[in-house]
């Protein structure tokens, strides 16, 4: 760890009263009492969350099992239950009228409003249809799809009858698409003619075609229709028209009885490899864990209109837009848009539209709006809003300021919840109605989550610190493995500190006991909230036939928190001119997804080596921060002339 910040206090903002009066934890006494309880006893804790947060077919007969050291957490032994019947059957009788989806398109306005009992009677189709193309308990399937009610609908389908679903973002390529197809070996994949994003139209259909060209493993293709695009091509012999198929489907489809360990879904996320890992989340732990987690962040109640603007193609859509909001009964706003479209003011449009009461989203989304200025937000009512959240990223204490004194006029809670895919859900939020906030801090441990601060050698570190972030035993929404490569698991999370999960992330611990999060310690980057490594990035460079090496750094970005900047050698004969730039953002784009796009590429003459040949990214980082004056020791390289050549193209590219 190289950041240290400051140790004098940071200002305090006090819980807002408004909405700590009826909070379901008021106060940080309530809190501390509840996070005792929830270290001493996870058991006695967990197993009566579980209990109250979800409805079991048959009850656990033990609450915890195994560790960090192999591996073997499991939680609610003997449990058997329903991700779709705890999130839509359970609440029929008491809101089955309710809205549990409030859709709205990319077209401001055009919105659809489907209550729990639609959703059941959909799902229920979708799962039957399943069935009919001989789907079953334990199969993965790949869904690749906009963001549409059909989306939940399959995701929850997938659930009742068992299957492992793996969402794929919609934003990845055609060859990110298939390399999660065969890696899960997902022999369907839900899809939709088009998609629609901030006016633009998104090939979808096309993209899945060409991702399983030759990919025998896929038996069928469920397509769902967005645009009605006549010109998108179906092929008969393995495309399903879902728009012809629900009539013929029955709607209800009874739930299969799944254990608290079987697998709920795959989600892919980056590492310091260039092989993105299937993380597998289990039924009772992560639902227990997104429905808990939910409950108190945002501080759900009955009435709430909650929005998380999220894509379900990440783990916060799963937890926050699905899985959580749903498990409790609540009314879950799913946006398709973006918040420029048609101008900066949607996100506020939509608050004053729905009444939104809970509102989520990202710093990179704050801090672009930020600077279209206040006449946007100001513009619309704003009145019902009491929990602003933010994720994926550190927060910047001036983006914090303005959700706070412009879009929450200083009468919301603002809730930075720090978690990864691997997590399930929040690890590290300060409650609404309980935590005074501090601009930039991810605030307190949630329940049953032991943090531990560690210095590089792993060696604890107590009280005021800062180090390497690690939990000291294991939580119910925590992944149980890395689909397929059980290995891989152990060496990323446990290994790193034996008796810990490692989060690859670096954190300070102040007085008060808040963490702030200063950044992941590995090859991984955070860009606009994406979770990209570094390695993904130069694999899909060094693929093109005029790269011989690459390597790859973030750096700090005004908007996006961290940019990419790539330096590249190119062959013998090949100079980087503006074309081959524009080629080489081409290819990342192809090979992962629009949202890996370069933000700096810089040919070089060769990179900064070891005489053992290891490229030393200090040096690259460096350069990229802008603070060449403080590279330090550059003797140890094979050629120390290298580095000024690096900092002349670097400045010269700016
Ligand atoms: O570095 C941390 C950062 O995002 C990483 C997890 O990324 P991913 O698995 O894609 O999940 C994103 C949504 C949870 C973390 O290791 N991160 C996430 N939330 C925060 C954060 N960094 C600082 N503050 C946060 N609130």
């Amino acid at each position: 760890m190289t950041s240290t910040k400051p140790t004098t206090p940071e200002k305090v903002y006090s819980v807002v009263p408004r909405v700590a009066k009826d909070a379901h934890i008021k106060g940080i006494t309530q809190y501390k009492k509840e996070y005792q309880r929830s270290i001493e006893d996870p058991e006695g804790f967990w197993g009566e969350k579980a209990r109250e947060a979800l409805s079991w077919f048959h009850d656990f007969d033990v609450a915890h099992y195994g560790g960090f050291d192999n591996g073997d957490v499991a939680w609610f032994l003997g449990g058997k239950l329903n991700a779709s019947v705890n999130c839509i059957d359970r609440h029929i009788v008491t809101r089955g009228d309710k809205t549990a989806i409030l859709w709205e398109s990319d077209e401001p306005g055009v919105h659809r409003r489907i209550t729990y009992k639609d959703l059941l009677t959909e799902t229920c189709k979708i799962a039957n249809a399943m069935l009919t193309q001989g789907v079953r308990k334990g199969d993965t399937v790949a869904i690749y799809m906009p963001m549409i009610p059909e989306l939940i609908m399959t995701m929850l389908a997938c659930t009742r009858i068992g299957a492992i679903h793996s969402i794929v973002f919609a934003g990845f390529s055609a060859d990110a698409l298939r390399d999660r197809i065969i890696d899960a070996q997902s022999k369907w994949v839900f899809t939709a003619d088009e998609g629609k994003r901030g006016g633009r139209t998104l090939p979808l259909k096309k993209t899945v075609d060409e991702a399983i060209h030759g990919v025998h493993v896929v038996k069928n293709v469920f397509v769902f229709k967005r645009t009605n695009n006549p010109k998108v091509p179906f092929h008969p012999k393995i495309d399903l028209d879902m728009t012809k198929i629900m009539p013929l489907m029955r709607p209800y489809c009874p739930a299969e009885w799944m254990d608290s360990e079987d697998y709920m879904f795959i989600l892919y996320t980056s590492g310091s490899t260039g092989k993105p890992k299937g993380v597998a989340h289990t039924t009772g732990g992560y639902l227990t864990y997104a429905a808990t987690t939910c409950k108190y962040t945002f501080d759900l109640q009955e009435d709430d209109v909650y929005a998380c603007v999220a894509d379900c193609g990440w783990i916060t859509g799963h937890s926050y837009i699905v899985y959580g909001p749903l498990c409790n009964g609540a009314t879950t706003v799913m946006f398709e848009s973006t918040p420029m479209y048609p101008d900066c003011g949607r996100y506020w449009d939509l608050v004053q539209r729905y009444g939104i009461t809970k509102f989520y989203t990202a710093p990179t989304a704050i801090r672009a709006l930020m600077a279209h200025g206040k006449e946007f937000v100001k513009k619309y009512n704003r009145s019902t809003l009491k929990v602003l959240g933010t994720v994926g990223e550190p927060i910047n204490p001036e983006a914090w300021k303005w959700y706070y004194e412009v879009v929450g006029e200083k009468k919301c809670m603002i809730v930075d919840t720090y978690w990864q895919t691997e997590t399930g859900g929040h690890i590290g939020v300060g409650l609404p109605g309980a935590a005074p906030m501090k601009a930039g801090s991810c605030g307190l441990p949630f329940f049953g989550i032991d943090f531990a601060i560690l210095d590089d050698q792993g060696k604890e570190l107590e009280g005021v610190t800062e180090g390497r972030l690690c939990i000291k035993s294991p939580w119910p929404g925590l992944a149980r493995t890395v689909y397929g490569d059980h290995h891989r698991y152990l060496s990323v999370y446990m290994a790193p500190h034996p008796g810990y999960y490692f989060t690859g992330d670096g954190a300070r611990r102040d007085a008060d006991g808040y963490y702030w999060i200063t950044g992941r310690i590995d090859d991984v980057l955070s860009t606009s909230g994406h979770r990209i490594g570094t390695a993904e990035v130069e694999s899909a460079l060094v693929a093109h036939n005029v790269v011989t090496e690459a390597a790859v750094v973030g750096f700090p970005h005004r908007v996006k928190g961290e940019g990419i900047c790539c330096y590249i050698t190119l062959i013998h004969g090949v100079d980087g001119t503006n074309a081959v730039m524009k080629e080489l953002t081409q290819q990342v784009r192809s090979i992962i997804g629009a949202f890996a796009t370069p933000d700096i590429i810089v040919f070089v003459p060769s990179l900064p080596k070891t005489r053992s040949g290891k490229i030393m990214r200090r040096i690259l980082r460096k350069i990229a921060h802008g603070e060449e004056d403080s590279i330090g020791d550059v003797s140890t390289l094979a050629d120390p002339d290298v580095v000024p050549a690096i900092i002349a193209n670097f400045k010269h590219v700016l």
